[in-house]
């Protein structure tokens, strides 16, 4: 199979250690499900607190969300401080930003103990308006700061070419390269004695006097303790998380600029938001643009996505240099605060850590240690911040309902689009919703001519997925599960794959010939 598949940065200057597949059923005091950073810095924190602890991992560590990230490390979470005093009261939106700002020193003390060489960077971050509305969103998230004591300043022009109407920097916050600093952790809790295993999907749990965690190769691990660390969690039974959060993706292009770059992380607050930090790749300094996001499964054509960025960043900055293009996908709580806690009110052993927005460098050390207290017996201030069960009627249950009332629009929508395309219509590396014996299928056609057929119903609630250009991937609208052209589950909470759909019960892929009436021939005796 050929195509150009967006790859992040971070991967391609990492030597990540590998693991082999649980083999065979096992026990261990703690599992941890999810070798994304939450998932690794929960383990390397247990691991130090003395605890024995396994991680399985679905795919490859730090292939998800993670490895996709702009790395910020900062508690400037957009526009967020004046929402979270309306929403929680001053005392929980000051305990939302002390928990960033713990997190983001205690990075920095990881790195420091084990002199860990991650371009860990202290920097500025800035946002800016550029609008007159969102002058005055800047005005009102001043005063949020001033009301919680954050470190920052306003100011009316930005150190590069953008008009701007406003802009609000926080001092002091960082940034890094996640996968030279999470690689590292994980050889730490491997030489702590934890266990890592790398495609073993977790795909049940039972509750009895101990926790049982299937997998999906059909081994057993018994544990004390189980975190989620997985985006939705794969044992979603009661907590509904699937209706209480939605998913969003977003675009990254790293480029060399021509222009000479000043300082600082910066990201705008009016749309089209933008996010622009510095980095180094290869003893070059770039910088990553990221932006252009929306619902999953909603965009347009994806791939215009990245062009649309890299005219931004031509007009801004300059480019001497393309690098790499990626894209991710984050979910967001019905309160933009994260879940991290018990899975269901006073659950005692199982647990999980999902919801971050887009701010998922400084929330995965914040879960690793709200996480790590839970299990050591330990209070703490931010639980009930945190805590999956803190859901309030206002205002989150009027978004909670247009959360599901768009769900809804999709499952009637989906169903009854009208669909004029056709298998032969396909050119190579082209997907579409096309028509197949009467019916709505998904129909991807790779460089090599054949073509892979799936029903597109959803299989965790039955809404209709689109085909993604730019990832080559079918994107489900509803709660955000994500298939490859294939149909095998990439993102969750769907666990099934979408089912194969073939011309001949027995062939899975066939080949569409270039000449549409040999197709029509060869499909006669059906
Ligand atoms: Fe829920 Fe597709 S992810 S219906």
């Amino acid at each position: 199979m050929h195509w150009t598949k967006p790859e992040p940065m971070w991967r391609e200057d990492t030597k990540l250690p590998t693991f082999e597949p649980l083999k065979q059923s096992t026990s261990t005091p703690i599992t941890i499900v999810g070798g994304g950073i939450t998932g690794i810095t929960t383990a390397y924190m247990l691991a130090k607190e003395g605890k024995k602890v396994t991680l399985l991992e679905a795919d490859e560590l730090l292939n998800g969300t993670t490895g996709h990230t702009t790395a910020k490390v900062t508690a400037q979470h957009g526009l967020i401080y004046h929402e979270l005093i309306q929403h929680f009261g001053e005392e929980g939106a000051a305990l939302y930003y002390q928990a960033q700002e713990d997190a983001i020193a205690l990075m920095e003390k990881h790195i420091n103990d084990h002199s860990i060489k991650c371009d860990w960077t202290r920097e500025d971050a800035y946002i800016f308006a550029t609008t007159e509305k969102g002058a005055k969103k800047i005005e009102r998230e001043q005063k949020a700061y001033e009301r919680l004591d954050i470190a920052g300043e306003h100011f009316e022009e930005l150190p590069f070419d953008t008009d701007t109407t406003g802009v609000l920097r926080m001092r002091n916050q960082a940034h890094f390269h996640p996968l030279h600093y999470l690689s590292h952790l994980v050889d730490e809790i491997v030489s702590m004695g934890g266990m890592i295993y790398e495609h073993t999907k977790a795909v049940g749990v039972n509750e009895g006097e101990n926790i049982e965690i299937e997998t999906g190769n059909g081994c057993t691990v018994t544990s004390d303790y189980l975190i989620s660390c997985s985006h939705f969690p794969f044992n979603d039974k009661k907590g509904m998380y699937f209706s209480r959060m939605y998913a969003e993706r977003s675009y990254v292009i790293a480029i060399e600029p021509e222009n000479k770059w000043e300082n600082g992380m910066y990201l705008s607050i009016d749309d089209p938001k933008r996010s622009i930090r510095s980095a180094t790749f290869e003893d070059k300094n770039v910088l990553l643009i990221g932006g252009e996001s929306h619902r999953t499964g909603e965009g347009a054509d994806m791939s215009s996505h990245y062009k649309t960025l890299e005219e931004y960043a031509a007009r801004t900055f300059g480019i001497k240099n393309k690098l790499f293009q990626w894209s991710t996908q984050d979910l967001t709580t019905l309160d933009k605060v994260p879940y991290i806690g018990p899975i269901t009110t006073n659950n005692e052993r199982v647990f999980l850590a999902t919801g971050f927005r887009k701010w998922g460098m400084t929330n995965s050390t914040v879960a690793g240690q709200l996480l790590t207290d839970y299990i050591m017996n330990r209070e703490s201030e931010y639980h009930s911040v945190f805590t999956p069960s803190r859901f309030k009627s206002d205002p989150s249950l009027k978004r909670f309902l247009s959360n599901n009332l768009n769900v809804a629009a999709h499952l009637v929508e989906g169903k009854v689009e009208l669909v004029d395309k056709e298998p032969k219509d396909l050119k190579k590396g082209e997907g579409a919703v096309i028509q197949f014996d009467g019916k709505r299928a998904g129909a991807f056609k790779d460089d090599e001519g054949e073509l892979h057929l799936l029903d597109t119903t959803c299989t965790h609630l039955g809404c209709e997925v689109e085909w993604n250009s730019g990832e080559h991937t079918w994107d489900c609208p509803c709660h955000g599960s994500r298939f490859s052209y294939d149909g095998a589950v990439m993102e969750g909470p769907a666990k099934r794959p979408l089912e194969k759909l073939s011309l001949e019960d027995t062939k899975e892929t066939y080949i569409i010939p270039d000449d549409p009436e040999a197709f029509e021939e060869s499909t006669d005796h059906h």
